[in-house]
This record gives C-alpha cells, structure tokens and sequence, in this order.
C-alpha cells in the first residue's frame, strides 16, 4: 500500500470545530478540524451525491446540507434510512504546519 503524503492546507487554513474544501490530485475532499485532530473525507454524500462542505458540523458529526444524513469524521461512518454507506476516509499528519493527507483510501 502506498502511503504517499500530499500537502492538502496549512494548520491555519482550517479553525477548530470548522471544515474546508480542498480539491487535491483530481479529488475533492472535505478536511475538518476537531479539537486539534485532522480528518478528511470524500466531499461527496453517500445518498444522493450533493457536497458536503457547508454542512453543520458538530463535534465529530457532519450532517450533509442536502438531506441531514450525519456522517462520523473519524470514520465515515453513518446510520440512519438515508444511507448506510460511509464515506470515504484518508489518512492525515502534520508536517511543519501543512496538514498532509494519504490519498490511498482508509480501510
Ligand atoms: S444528499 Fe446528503 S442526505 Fe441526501
């Protein structure tokens, strides 16, 4: 597995309890900041596709813009009878600042 690090932001980039698009390497991804740790996602709702940047945020729950279906950062998890299918998670470090995504998809 490759484990190739790209820099997606700087630390400053993303506030505490907030989120940001980034689109890196022809992907467009959603990074979250929860009290101080880094989470990126596919910005992509499992249920009928619509972004999910823009969508309330709290702790470690995104609820999408569309619909309402609550998706867990920290593994992309979700339940409920919009959608059972979880998101997509990347890997994240910090690098001198930058936050660096694996763009290799978690398992
Ligand atoms: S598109 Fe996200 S809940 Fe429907």
């Amino acid at each position: 597995m490759s484990t190739k690090f790209h820099i997606m932001a700087k630390e400053t980039d993303v506030a505490d309890g907030q989120h940001i698009e980034v689109k890196l390497e022809g992907l467009d991804l959603l990074l979250a900041s929860v009290a101080g740790e880094y989470y990126v996602v596919r910005n992509q709702c499992t249920h009928a596709k619509e972004k999910l940047c823009g969508g309330i945020q709290k702790g470690f729950f995104l609820f999408c813009p569309k619909h309402a279906a609550r998706f867990d950062l920290r593994d992309g998890s979700t339940k409920g009878k919009l959608t059972q299918t979880p998101l997509d998670t990347f890997e994240t470090r910090v690098f001198n600042g930058n936050i660096e995504v694996n763009l290799v998809i978690s398992e």
